[in-house]
């Protein structure tokens, strides 16, 4: 692992040809703890967002304990990074084995479930009486860019069914939804608290816990979310007449919020053709989230040199991968300055949410440089 003070120093020593990506562990770290002071309920981060092992390490740092994991090698690498921490392996479907295995090796208790023949496998491999399994509902609000209740999640009439089902079998049944992932509009948790709360009152006895999932947005440039404290406020709303069993506790589980801000992609550029900058990292590697719906770039600066390169005349950029398909295009011009040309760097920031985990080989072009920015008073483009 190399540690810099700051791209700078790094440029410095350093021209790479390969993209590198850099983690500014002090920014992970403040944000985190932000999140977990505002947020009314216990923080499972979603290892899915970013699981490079230092940045998982930070998590836990910053005060994070529990985590939400898709899958066993999520689990794995929780255990080995963060000593203490619980898993909650959150996901309908698994691979056959995984519970049993997440079980007994790791000693994972927490599972979610969103349909009677899924439970029926779950039992299989776990010990019931010593489980809390969700039951995961189905709730989407059009203000979510991404519906995570389209592939998972049990029509609303189905869950009392399923909890009652859960509780028979011996585990401890809960609630869980996801109203989606970038949700745009605070009102989404307002609206799913509200169902959750209707569907937890008509049942014959009491939950302990409810997990209102991710979705916590990061504002991109041209894409300006609400901050993250009015989603707080909305769900610490939402909350207040949930009816809930004596020690009762909610549990979100934010990925892109807490993963986005800490990390940079510093990229070089290859060739200039008049507007068009081709750079050496593409939707194929650390861009690839800007295939989907939702923001279509990221802040970014430049550097010659070794020295940010600044002010004078601006001009709109496209920005071009190194591969040969000719959808490798990033979706939004950016902003530089109009001297930009072949050899210099752009670092683009709050690029550490659903990017590192989407990187192919596609091309032969892959790169692993991860550093570290230590420097205190170094931040990221925003
Ligand atoms: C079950 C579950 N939890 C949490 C998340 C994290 O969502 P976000 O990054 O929008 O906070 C996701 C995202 O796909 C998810 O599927």
């Amino acid at each position: 692992m190399n540690s810099f003070q700051s791209v700078r120093d790094l440029l410095h020593v350093w021209q790479p040809e390969m993209p590198v990506y850099c983690v500014y562990p002090h920014v992970y770290i403040d944000s985190t703890q932000h999140f977990l002071r505002g947020f009314p309920g216990r923080v499972l981060y979603a290892v899915k967002a970013n699981d490079d092992p230092a940045v998982v390490r930070m998590m836990h740092q910053a005060g994070v304990t529990d985590f939400d994991c898709a899958s066993l090698p999520e689990i794995a690498l929780v255990n080995e990074n963060c000593p203490g921490a619980t898993c909650f392996f959150m996901v309908p479907v698994r691979l056959r084995g995984a519970a049993r295995i997440a079980q007994e090796k790791y000693g994972v208790r927490h599972f979610v479930v969103d349909h009677p023949k899924g439970l029926e496998l779950l039992a299989g491999e776990i010990d019931m009486q010593r489980s809390v399994v969700f039951a995961r509902m189905a709730v989407h609000h059009n203000s979510a860019i991404y519906d995570l209740s389209s592939k998972f999640g049990a029509p609303l009439k189905e869950i009392p069914g399923l909890i009652k089902e859960i509780a028979d079998l011996g585990a401890e049944p809960a609630l869980a939804f996801n109203v989606g992932s970038s949700v745009r509009s605070p009102d989404a948790y307002r609206h799913a608290l509200g169902v959750a709360a209707d569907v937890l009152t008509e049942l014959p006895f009491r939950l302990r816990l409810v997990d209102i999932g991710g979705g916590y947005p990061r504002s991109y440039p041209g894409y300006v979310m609400p901050p993250l404290d009015d989603y707080f406020a909305a769900i610490r709303e939402g909350i207040r007449d949930l009816p809930l069993a004596e020690g009762g506790e909610i549990l979100g589980e934010p990925g892109r919020a807490l993963a986005a801000p800490g990390l940079t992609a510093l990229t070089e550029v290859l060739l200039r053709k008049d507007d068009r900058l081709y750079i050496n990292d593409g939707l194929y590697g650390i861009f690839w989230e800007l295939r989907f719906e939702g923001h279509n770039r990221y802040p970014v600066r430049a550097y010659r040199n070794g020295q940010p390169l600044n002010g004078g005349e601006q001009r709109s950029f496209r920005l071009f991968g190194p591969t040969c398909d000719s959808t490798d295009i990033l979706p939004g011009a950016v902003d530089l300055p109009a001297e930009i040309d072949t050899g210099d760097y752009l670092e683009f920031g709050n690029i550490g949410a659903y990017s590192l985990g989407g990187r192919t080989r596609f091309n032969g072009h892959f790169s692993d440089n991860i550093v570290h920015i230590d420097g205190k008073d170094e931040l990221p483009p925003v």
